[in-house]
């Protein structure tokens, strides 16, 4: 399956060097997988204005401060740059995302659910929305969007670190982009936990040794010490899992 991911953006060329590295980048490529093989679109929203300067946004009507990007420029870059662009019969076949702080928070459930349902099997095509300024003329965000995300109670001067976010912690779970498979499943919060600690040569490390149980070689202990491990790290670290 070819799985097209369209990125509204004013500023395609950050995603350069997600691309160009790692796992992610070889995914978004369309080389990792023979399931579902990634094609990335970029569509610049300033290509949709038909002002003078190319200008994307205007001021608030009712006053305040910051500009708010225009309804009638993100839907021209919607319908035009994306739906015609990619022969879309309509805008149905298209899941259409805004990174947004009012969203649902991002997390690893959401992208597991993500990664395997809308990267992985869904057969509608992915048009992400990066806003800029003071954010998008709601009646945009009304008509045309379909999924509001948000990476967290902060704000971000744009959406597109958080689309990369989203994209990075997702890919991970769709089948065959990790190496192994069993590599998302040991990682932190898969069971409520955060991983175990990690340790690899030299076996000793300025006075410190390796704990000698990895080395023996006895699998099940090996699991179980593991196990514990993840209790001890997470009430370390993050005790507010341990909590919930
Ligand atoms: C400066 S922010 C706008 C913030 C907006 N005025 C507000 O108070 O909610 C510009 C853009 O960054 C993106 N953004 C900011 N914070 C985000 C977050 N926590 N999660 C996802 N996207 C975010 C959104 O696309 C937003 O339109």
């Amino acid at each position: 399956m070819i799985k097209h991911i369209w990125i509204l953006t004013l500023f395609p060329e950050m995603f350069k060097p997600f691309l160009e590295c790692g796992i992610s980048g070889a995914a978004f490529r369309g080389e990792r997988s023979d399931d579902v093989k990634f094609e990335l679109h970029f569509v610049n929203i300033r290509d949709y204005s038909q002002t003078k300067y190319k200008s994307v946004d205007d001021s608030p009507f009712g006053g305040g401060p910051g500009m708010v990007m225009r309804a009638d420029i993100l839907r021209d870059a919607l319908i035009k740059g994306v739906q015609e662009a990619g022969g879309y019969e309509s805008l149905d076949k298209l899941h259409v995302i805004y990174t947004s702080p009012r969203g649902k928070v991002w997390n690893n459930k959401i992208a597991r659910d993500f990664g395997t349902n809308e990267l992985g099997s869904s057969p509608k095509d992915l048009v992400f929305i990066a806003g800029r300024y003071e954010g998008i003329d709601e009646r945009f965000l009304e008509k045309y969007v379909n999924d509001f995300f948000s990476v967290g109670d902060f704000v971000l001067t744009g959406g597109e670190l958080a689309i990369m976010l989203m994209l990075d912690s997702a890919v991970r779970f769709v089948p065959g982009i990790l190496g192994n498979k069993l590599s998302s499943e040991d990682d932190s919060f898969e069971d409520g936990l955060i991983e175990f600690p990690q340790y690899t040569k030299p076996r000793e490390f300025e006075g410190m040794e390796v704990p000698s149980i990895l080395l023996e070689g006895h699998h099940k202990k090996i699991v179980e010490f593991q196990h514990q491990e993840k209790i001890t790290m997470t009430k370390k670290w993050r005790p507010d899992l341990i909590k919930k």
